[in-house]
């Protein structure tokens, strides 16, 4: 058959996990806890009253308006997609073209440089210093060398749990003819969102989804915030109907119940701690001390370790060339295990 794939998508290889089964899922940062069961009945009762036979409202206004109310900013600085894995993917349509460069931090999310290449831009990556922090320097330079559209910056970072401090971000605002898409999946793990900086920058835009804190992965929403003519260059874009009406009801009925939802943000976060402080016992382990609901760790022992995990069926996320793990905060059940296991390897600490 003749090759139909375009050139830049050749090489890439699909995104297709294997369905994964243990007794501790600690690898996709997800919430442990389900929804509450009163959140989870208003919406199955909204759903039950949905029009299955309309299409769903294009522009997701009541979405649109309960993440602006959160978020503290008009709901023209706003565009919902399905997950922000989709509000990447309709950023890079909107910015990106094959004469164009984007900058980032790594380690780092692994899909901006796959919509950047799927676009046929070109991607650079500068390094985390050996402390875990992003190099604001290396990133202002590359970015003004190569014009880049777009910088992104994840924070708290994906995978190593970093938060860059406010002044950094205004330093790359004032310092770069870039875009700056600071990514704030893991925020609410946090002490608080720039996204109330958007309101002083128009060339900062920042992302938010209902993934993490949230607990709602499943149902696939995330937005953008951001000057409202960056909105609606994303809004030219983005497919009519995105959203389907199933995830505007859950991501708006767990939106006007953040309080409910973001309840077991503490506990996570004192787990966090608590799971930090246990491996820094361990002089074979360097932690990185983390702003998120995930750790991520470094061992010359990883191959090791990684074994004792899957003996134990606990699940983390493996990066074998760098002799690392992120390991999401889970349960006390989980988090038990995971202390066992690393008992086991090591021994214990007091
Ligand atoms: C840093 C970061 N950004 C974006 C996403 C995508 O999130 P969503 O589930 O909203 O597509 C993830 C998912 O893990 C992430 O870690």
């Amino acid at each position: 058959m003749r090759n139909f794939t375009r050139k830049n998508v050749v090489s890439l290889e699909a995104y297709k996990p294997e369905p994964q089964q243990a007794k501790a899922v600690l690898n996709a940062n997800e919430n442990p806890y389900n929804l509450p069961p009163a959140v989870a009945e208003i919406i199955a009762d909204r759903i039950r009253q949905l029009d299955f036979n309309r299409y769903p409202d294009p522009g997701a206004s009541e979405l649109t308006k309960a993440a602006a109310d959160f978020c503290g900013v008009p709901p023209d600085k706003i565009i919902c997609g399905s997950g922000l894995d989709e509000i990447l993917m309709i950023m890079t349509e909107a910015f990106v073209g094959p004469d164009d460069t984007v900058v980032t931090h790594k380690p780092g999310f692994s899909m901006y440089d796959i919509w950047t290449q799927i676009a046929g831009g070109s991607f650079i990556s500068v390094f985390d210093k050996p402390d875990g922090s992003i190099d604001v320097d290396g990133l202002i330079e590359e970015a003004r060398d190569n014009c880049a559209k777009i910088v992104y910056v994840c924070s708290p970072n994906n995978p190593t749990g970093y938060r860059m401090p406010a002044g950094e971000i205004v330093r790359l605002l004032e310092e770069t003819p870039s875009l700056i898409v600071l990514d704030e999946a893991y925020v609410d793990f946090a002490d608080g969102s720039l996204v109330r900086m958007t309101d002083d920058w128009e060339n900062l835009v920042v992302l938010r989804t209902l993934s993490k804190a949230f607990r709602l992965p499943s149902a696939r929403c995330g937005w953008a915030v951001a000057d409202p003519r960056i909105i609606d260059a994303m809004f030219k874009v983005k497919g009519p109907y995105n959203l389907n009406a199933l995830t505007q009801i859950a991501a708006r009925t767990v939106l006007e119940n953040a309080d409910q939802i973001l309840d077991k943000v503490p506990e996570i976060i004192d787990s966090r701690e608590d799971m930090t402080a246990f491996l820094q016992k361990y002089p074979q382990i360097t932690v990185y001390p983390s702003s998120a609901n995930f750790i991520y760790f470094k061992t010359k022992d990883a191959p090791e370790l990684q074994q004792c995990f899957i003996d134990s069926s606990v699940l983390t996320k493996y990066f074998k060339s760098d002799y690392a793990f992120r390991l999401s905060i889970g349960t006390p059940a989980e988090n038990e295990a995971v202390k066992k296991t690393v008992i086991d390897l090591y021994g214990e600490k007091k």
